[in-house]
């Protein structure tokens, strides 16, 4: 089958809609790497069940995934020790607090980090991937990845650098964990792992077909393999609905409805489930959605990307509830 040009119309007509919306951000000035970023991009691409890509605005851009990273870090640890394992060492339960806020960890001591994708969660799943070493570990997770997307992926060394030297508050959360018992390897390894996941480079594209083989469960119905459980794609999913957009989680899960993960580079992967009773016929047997748009709002999720999904979701009846 043919991709059908409508879609493609549609979506480049909604990129044009929805530029102007990131004058409600500005680019993450807390990594001096990202602050420098055109606040003004916008790109989205989406990917069917039978590998038909639609990809319209800044598509040609890559950004570092940040905490797109953690929903793929937790499901990579979770392939490898078990579902169990993982939960056992960090909860599913949202915060109500900034991402990187250390008040919620002090609060839960001695217990664990509330969920993985708030930063003492994040550090904590990302210092137990497997591997001696941190680069061994970061290998792992890199190679994990690059078997979803199927080509080589890399890091972004400006990014890394920049984040590495400004990064006095996962510093510090990493030292709790430490004093806590929550990390076995040193804080200096333990954020080695953490920035280099964060730094990692991406396109809409490969966050589409992620997107869609976490909406298909682990499966990718492209190349019909199975890259991991159905259980831990469920869970993945919650955590996107609960936790994936921070604050925003509710008004995001109430006006856009779908899965998804935001990082401060302005990316969002987002997972759209298979919908066979929609009315509408646009991708009612799932999708994967890439979005970039760097102009980030208070909540860290991108501003323009949000007001766009928030469109497609409405036009195309892809809420999940
Ligand atoms: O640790 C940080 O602050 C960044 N590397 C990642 C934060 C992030 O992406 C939060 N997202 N919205």
């Amino acid at each position: 089958m043919q991709n059908n040009p409508l879609i493609q119309q549609q979506l480049e007509a909604w990129i044009q809609e929805n530029k102007g919306h990131a004058i409600l951000g500005t680019t993450a000035q807390y990594i001096p790497a990202l602050g420098n970023i055109d606040p003004s991009l916008l790109g989205i691409c989406m990917v069917d069940e039978d590998g038909h890509y639609y990809c319209a605005g800044d598509t040609d851009k890559e950004f570092t995934l940040q905490s797109i990273s953690k929903a793929l870090t937790f499901i990579a640890l979770s392939c490898h020790y078990g579902l169990e394992f993982v939960l056992e060492r960090v909860d599913v339960e949202p915060t109500g607090e900034a991402f990187n806020s250390i008040i919620p960890f002090e609060i839960h001591r001695p217990n664990k980090p509330f969920n993985p994708f708030i930063n003492a969660g994040a550090i904590t799943v990302s210092a137990l991937l497997p591997g001696p070493t941190s680069q061994k570990k970061y290998e792992y997770l890199l190679s994990f990845l690059e078997s979803l997307v199927g080509h080589p992926l890399e890091m972004d060394q400006e990014v890394y650098d920049s984040e590495w030297k400004t990064s006095h508050r996962n510093r510090a959360l990493a030292y709790y964990l430490k004093e806590a018992n929550f990390l076995e390897i040193e804080v200096e390894e333990a954020l080695d792992i953490y920035i280099s996941q964060c730094s990692i480079k991406i396109s809409v594209k490969d966050l589409a077909l992620i997107g869609l083989i976490i909406a298909y469960d682990g499966y990718n119905p492209i190349t019909k393999v199975k890259h991991f459980s159905d259980e831990i794609a469920q869970v993945a999913k919650v955590l996107m609905v609960t936790c994936g957009m921070y604050n925003s989680s509710g008004n995001f899960a109430a006006h856009v409805g779908i899965p998804a993960k935001s990082g401060v580079s302005g990316g969002i992967l987002a997972a759209v489930p298979p919908k066979l009773h929609s009315q509408t016929y646009e991708f009612r047997a799932g999708a994967g959605i890439g979005v970039y748009g760097p102009a980030i709002d208070a909540t860290g999720n991108s501003a323009a990307g949000t007001m766009m999904l928030r469109q497609i979701s409405k036009e195309w009846d892809l809420s999940i509830f």
